[in-house]
């Protein structure tokens, strides 16, 4: 159960033609690929949630401390990602550091995050589309446009968006990177037009009170209590300084994808260079975005006034501004589409990992012979994301994505001192500084994220867990190949 791949096993196997990823990308094209995923739904969507109902203007406060816990662990992640240069990111780091068990729980857990993940992206999408759709005047029926309020209706738009992704993944990485770079161009522009535009209409009296006094939840919260105000035995509340931690751990899906670009590490021309400066670069990219977006949002309109679907677009028409209003929802209906795919893109190439190393079964980890790409595990995974997403909504989505990203970000940061012990032999091209004090800086942090998040969360989240457990016994233990052959050739 503790048996490791080692490093080397690890490199060698990706050199094996058949299973194989084409080298294509740069440290450019891994900043872009970074920045496209990292900015969506988080920025778009939650922002507004989170000013409105747990932090006020002190949602700024709350991405600050969001994106020092992402930089904790990404300067964890860089090194891993620059050491263990193949597919499969924090499964892969820790199948070389951790043991079999401890790789397994991480590659089950990434499968809920990204699977998840993509299809809250595609949810808001659908949101963003039905609104142009309704300043076109069209509209699609109710039953076909998702459930809302508390009405079931199956989400027409999200199913055909993710869908129509994962074929443009089977033709290929340079095909996606490609259209990538054209989505996220226009994405940081409207961003970008968020933060020049809105800046002439902040209205300083939105700023008092910068952080609203606490307030009890409704109800006392229950589960949906943050589960550390349920363990200190307090009654939950809302905003407050407590607030900007509770909104702090629900807007760290905007920072959500950094990690992805550990992923495509195989798949880099000069990994080892080019990770770390993709990963650390990108989320120093975004963190600015944030914070100025979301000082921008809160001082054009009062934060209880915010609206949850569309806020950055409807501050606009707060302001008598519709036509700006206009191009921010349709620059996010752009974003929103690369975010969920490269979301779809990390999830198949985690999965094709653990099915190359035979934790799942083995044919799941053929690539194309033409296009270079694991066709079949991007198939079956494509469909089951697009059925999720043309069932579910948002918010709760988000935070069991979350839990789950956060308890990577542990493992990972524990493995790096693990791996600095076991093999401190090993060339890395990026090295964390302050070992072990900075990695256990990033696992206190990341962890007291994971304590912000409500008790309902931890419990879906034990679920998705156990049932990995069951399955890892049940099947991947005995078909391993690295039990069954020593090495996982
Ligand atoms: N960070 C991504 C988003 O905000 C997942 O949508």
């Amino acid at each position: 159960m503790f048996r490791t791949k080692s490093v080397e096993q690890s490199i060698r196997d990706t050199e094996e033609p058949e299973f194989a990823l084409r080298k294509s990308l740069s440290a450019l094209d891994l900043t872009v690929f970074g920045v496209g995923v990292i900015i969506g739904t988080g920025i778009f969507v939650l922002t507004g949630v989170v000013a409105r109902q747990t932090a006020g203007p002190a949602t700024a406060i709350a991405f600050v401390v969001s994106g020092i816990v992402c930089a904790l662990a990404a300067l964890c992640y860089a090194e891993f990602a620059s050491t263990v240069p193949v597919a499969g990111s924090a499964y892969t780091f820790s199948y070389a550091s951790l043991g079999e068990l401890p790789a397994w729980i991480i590659g089950w857990d990434l499968v809920l995050e990204l699977a998840l993940g993509c299809a809250v992206v595609a949810v808001g999408w659908s949101g963003y589309v039905r609104s142009l759709l309704g300043n076109a005047g069209a509209s699609l029926p109710d039953f076909l446009s998702g459930t809302q309020n508390g009405k079931f209706g199956f989400d027409l738009l999200a199913f055909l968006l993710v869908l129509i992704l994962t074929c443009v993944l089977i033709l290929g990485v340079k095909l996606s990177s490609r259209v990538t770079s054209i989505i996220v161009g226009v994405k940081v522009t409207v961003v970008l037009l968020v933060i020049i535009v809105g800046a002439f209409f902040i209205n300083g009296a939105n700023y008092h009170p910068f952080i609203p006094p606490s307030q009890a939840a409704a109800g006392g919260g229950g589960l949906r209590a943050p589960i550390i105000q349920l363990m200190a035995g307090y009654t939950p509340t809302n905003f407050g300084v407590m607030g900007i931690f509770t909104a702090a751990a629900v807007v760290f899906f905007a920072y959500i994808g950094f990690d992805i670009v550990a992923t495509a590490a195989e798949e880099t021309v000069h990994p080892q260079r080019d990770v770390p400066r993709g990963i650390l670069g990108s989320l120093f990219i975004c963190t600015v975005l944030y914070v100025a977006v979301s000082l921008v949002v809160t001082g054009m309109q009062h934060y209880s006034r915010l609206t949850v679907d569309a806020p950055l677009a409807d501050a606009f028409k707060s302001v008598g501004h519709p036509f700006w209003a206009g191009l921010i929802s349709f620059g996010a209906a752009v974003g929103l589409t690369s975010v969920c795919m490269i979301l779809l893109l990390g999830q198949t190439r985690v999965f094709f990992a653990m099915s190359r190393d035979g934790l799942l079964p083995r044919t799941f980890s053929r690539v194309h012979h033409r296009f270079g790409t694991p066709y079949r595990s991007t198939v079956l995974l494509g469909v089951i994301v697009a059925i999720v997403a043309g069932f579910t909504s948002i918010k709760e989505l988000a935070e069991l994505v979350n839990i789950g990203t956060l308890f990577a970000f542990v493992v990972v940061a524990l493995g790096v001192i693990i791996l600095r012990k076991r093999r401190p032999d090993l060339p890395r091209s990026f090295r964390t500084p302050l070992v072990p004090y900075l990695p256990i800086a990033s696992v206190l942090a990341s962890f007291w994220l994971m304590l912000n998040l409500p008790a309902e969360t931890w419990l879906r989240f034990g679920i998705w867990m156990a049932i990995g457990f069951v399955v890892y016994f049940v099947y991947g233990r005995a078909h391993s190949r690295l039990g069954l052959f020593g090495d996982t050739r």
